[in-house]
């Protein structure tokens, strides 16, 4: 499958999953296994706006960090700055924080509740240049679909 098929395939996947599960953590961390398998990345997970810090949440893969300051790595500079960011060579990333010494390319996309951010999800690669705009794009659709099963709680 090329990656338009599989990303067709994913939303038609999260579809039925978030279809008769209102609850957030159960779907948030359902989409995450279907980004985890359906893309190949080495690590899927996201990271929640607490204070000034981001804190891990639902993930698959290695164990991570758990805090991220703001503005620091990859997803504070996204939260920061409030936009997607792809990174083809993390070792060329200023500041990225490697939590998976494996980890070669990355993207972190805001993940927005009407319209304030409220964590980002992040995907990591150990292949260089592995994601880019066709990635966004879907990950933006996915994440405005488990945006509506947020609710202040996450069950
Ligand atoms: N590389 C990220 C940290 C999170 S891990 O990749 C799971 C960053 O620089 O923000």
């Amino acid at each position: 499958m090329d990656r338009q098929a599989t990303y067709k395939h994913l939303v038609r996947q999260a579809e039925s999953v978030f279809k008769d599960e209102p609850f957030f953590l159960p779907a948030a961390s359902n989409l995450l296994a279907l980004l985890h398998e359906g893309l190949g990345n080495w690590w899927t997970g996201f990271y929640f706006v607490k204070g000034q810090e981001l804190v891990l949440g639902p993930f698959q893969g290695p164990v991570a960090c758990t805090r991220i300051p703001f503005g620091k790595g990859v997803c504070g500079a996204a939260w920061s700055q409030q936009t997607t960011i792809v990174v083809p060579n993390v070792h060329d990333f200023p500041g990225h924080i490697a939590c998976s010494p494996a980890s070669n390319s990355e993207i972190v996309v805001p993940f927005a509740v009407n319209n304030q951010l409220v964590g980002v999800l992040d995907m990591d690669s150990t292949d260089f240049n592995f994601y880019g705009d066709m990635d966004e794009r879907y990950l933006r659709h996915l994440l405005d679909l488990l945006a509506k099963k947020w609710a202040g709680s996450i069950l």
